[in-house]
């Protein structure tokens, strides 16, 4: 059997909430599925809060940055930090919530982040990031994994990339995502360090080459399945962020391309919609909005006639105070009704 991480959908602030991980669970069951970002810090914070008078506020602050359906697995929760202790607390805590792996964020180069010494910035000090690795390790018996860039500012050769993965391998990181451009601390905002430095695949296949027995998935512009399958040639796993969040549906024949899963047939929209339904009713119920499961499917549906006025529809309905599963079930309706 593949394993999980042969196809996994990127951690993405804002976009990978519980609610898009189900929602993408009904596309591919098999695939590895990440939490957005979440700070070891803030969780420190909330525990320390746990047994005092604020204790009930606390819980509620936990469930809100750590809980998930049982659906959402094979699921990563991704933990962001420079300090061994605080993320081997944050390790722990993600091991008893359930989480089948704990990743470390390498790669984020936003200067809120910078600020707090950890994401894309650690990559300049390797022995810290491997000190915080093996504090992770020794604290979780889940795999400890990383997310990284090719390099950042002047420590951008491929000798440094080596340097740094060899690093982190010798203190147990089980694998690597790396996002196969480099990050500029100083001059380009997180988004444009998503698209101006060049995407460098190559020199994640030369890493993959050099060092045959480590893990090593490639992240960055793969735009469809068949991009992915070539890849999947040269490294053992590919990771999807913006596509996968853009364009859900492209990514409906992974289990059958990706994972050789042939008796499961390719979902459509309307399948998708329906398979939400559950999650829903437990989420509304519970007092939570529909929008924030409805805002996710503005782009389930693209490039068919009807698509906006089905779109226009749902936002709309979606949003309204009160809104349930219902408006999913008429959503999926009439997507059904166009053979969608
Ligand atoms: C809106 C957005 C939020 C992101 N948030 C995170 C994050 O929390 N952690 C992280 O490691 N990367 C984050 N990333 C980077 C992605 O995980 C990924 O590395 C990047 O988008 C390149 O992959 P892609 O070309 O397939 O989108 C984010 C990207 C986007 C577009």
């Amino acid at each position: 059997m593949e394993h999980a991480y042969r196809f996994s959908v990127a951690p993405m602030l804002d976009c990978t909430d519980r609610h898009f991980r189900v929602l993408m669970r009904q596309i591919s069951r098999r695939c590895l599925l990440t939490t957005e970002m979440v700070v070891a810090r803030a969780l420190h914070h909330i525990r320390s809060e746990a047994s005092g008078p604020r204790a009930a506020e606390a819980e509620r602050r936990l469930e809100r940055l750590l809980g998930f359906d049982g659906e959402e697995r094979p699921l990563a929760l991704q933990l962001g930090g420079d300090d061994p202790g605080l993320l081997a607390e944050a390790a722990r805590l993600g091991a008893a919530w359930g989480y089948d792996e704990i990743n470390l964020n390498l790669g984020c180069p936003s200067e809120k982040v910078q600020q707090g010494r950890f994401g894309a910035c650690l990559m300049a000090d390797p022995e810290r990031v491997a000190r915080c690795v093996a504090a992770m390790v020794a604290a979780s018996d889940r795999p400890v994994t990383v997310k990284q860039r090719i390099g950042i500012d002047a420590l951008d050769s491929y000798e440094h990339l080596l340097g740094f993965v060899d690093t982190l391998a010798a203190a147990g990181t089980a694998r690597f995502a790396i996002h196969a451009r480099k990050a500029w601390l100083d001059g380009l905002d997180p988004k444009q360090n998503r698209t101006i430095p060049p995407l460098r695949w190559d020199l994640v296949h030369r890493l993959k080459r050099d060092r045959p027995e480590l893990v090593i998935e490639l992240n960055g512009g793969l735009e469809d399945l068949a991009g992915c399958l070539t890849q999947l040639e040269h490294v053992d796993g590919v990771m999807v962020g913006r596509a996968a969040y853009g364009h859900p549906i492209r990514w409906a024949a992974v289990d059958r391309e990706i994972f050789a899963d042939g008796g499961r047939p390719e979902v459509r929209a309307s399948d998708v919609v329906i398979g939400l339904v559950p999650h829903a009713e437990r989420w509304c119920s519970g007092g939570g909005r529909l929008w924030a499961i409805g805002r996710h499917l503005v782009h389930l549906v693209e490039g068919v006639p009807g698509a906006r006025p089905w779109r226009h529809r749902l936002t709309q309905a979606a949003g309204e105070r009160g809104a349930g599963p219902e408006v999913l079930v008429e959503a999926a309706r009439q997507l059904r009704e166009r053979g969608l």
